[in-house]
């Protein structure tokens, strides 16, 4: 297929819902679509404001890591948020945005991704998709949330050093995606799901659609935490997002995102 740019007025043309989406900028290169979309925000672009780029000079992952970013070839886009939501309650957005492009590349592609909590989607144990949320704080609520996600669209070949842990679309399926239509779709499937959301400021109404696609649930985890760490069998998400993971002893311990990192027993996932 003839290498497709990726324009404001084609994404705009895929965008299907009321307002996530409705206001895109369009980079061919920059920093991070996360600092930009973040600059906006302070600029007082609307809820909604998407921003993608076709390349990113220094993509951010979590934890101060790198995010691969190569040109022409990912999906890597930051929505505006402007809920009313306490802090605490954000890193909801991640698992919904989760949920958002799990369903956007299975509608577009017919592929089904699984997600590994809180914040990646995997495919055949590698990461197909990374999700970073920040938000800006005022007083006691989050002024704005930015949520990044970075989806290996068209990738055929990636670098050395995330060759292992990473695929793409394209490896997967064998043929380019239609960028700007995942686009929209994700974007379709987000409004979807932030209603829902919106109707309790949980995820008590998701969390069972959520749970059929994590990747960890029924499986034994080992959770990271700066301190040390423990293994235990995942259950799954529970309301406010966390994830409930039962201890050799029993007891049920729920850990929420943040400085933790979950790994399978064996690996990766
Ligand atoms: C991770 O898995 O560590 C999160 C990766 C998030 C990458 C996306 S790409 C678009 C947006 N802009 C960034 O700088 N990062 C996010």
């Amino acid at each position: 297929m003839e290498h497709k740019f990726l324009t404001e007025e084609n994404i705009l043309a895929e965008i299907k819902g009321s307002w996530a989406g409705k206001r895109v900028k369009v980079f061919s290169e920059t920093d991070s679509t996360n600092t930009q979309c973040r600059k906006l925000a302070a600029e007082g672009w609307p809820e909604g404001t998407l921003v993608v780029s076709e390349y990113q000079r220094a993509g951010k992952g979590r934890r101060g890591r790198a995010w691969v970013s190569p040109a022409g070839t990912g999906i890597w886009m930051s929505l505006l948020l402007r809920p009313e939501l306490p802090p605490q309650k954000v890193s909801m957005v991640t698992l919904i945005a989760a949920m958002a492009v799990e369903k956007g590349i299975r509608l577009e592609t017919g592929l089904d991704s699984q997600i590994k909590w809180p914040n990646d989607l995997v495919i055949g144990q590698k990461k197909i998709c990374g999700i970073l949320t920040e938000m800006q704080t005022q007083k006691e609520a989050a002024e704005h949330v930015v949520v990044g996600m970075g989806i290996n669209a068209n990738i055929r070949e990636f670098p050395e050093e995330v060759r292992d842990s990473a695929t793409s679309l394209y490896q997967v399926k064998g043929e380019e995606t239609d960028r700007e239509r995942l686009i929209g779709g994700v974007m379709a499937a987000f409004e979807e799901y932030w209603r829902i959301f919106l109707e309790t400021g949980d995820l008590r109404a998701l969390k069972e659609e959520y749970n059929e696609k994590l990747i960890n649930r029924d499986r034994q985890v080992q959770i990271l935490e700066p301190e040390g760490g423990y293994t235990g069998l995942c259950r799954g998400i529970g309301p406010e997002g966390e994830l409930l993971v039962v201890l050799p002893d029993g007891q049920v311990k729920a850990v929420f995102s943040g400085e933790v990192s979950v790994r399978g027993v064996y690996g990766y996932v």
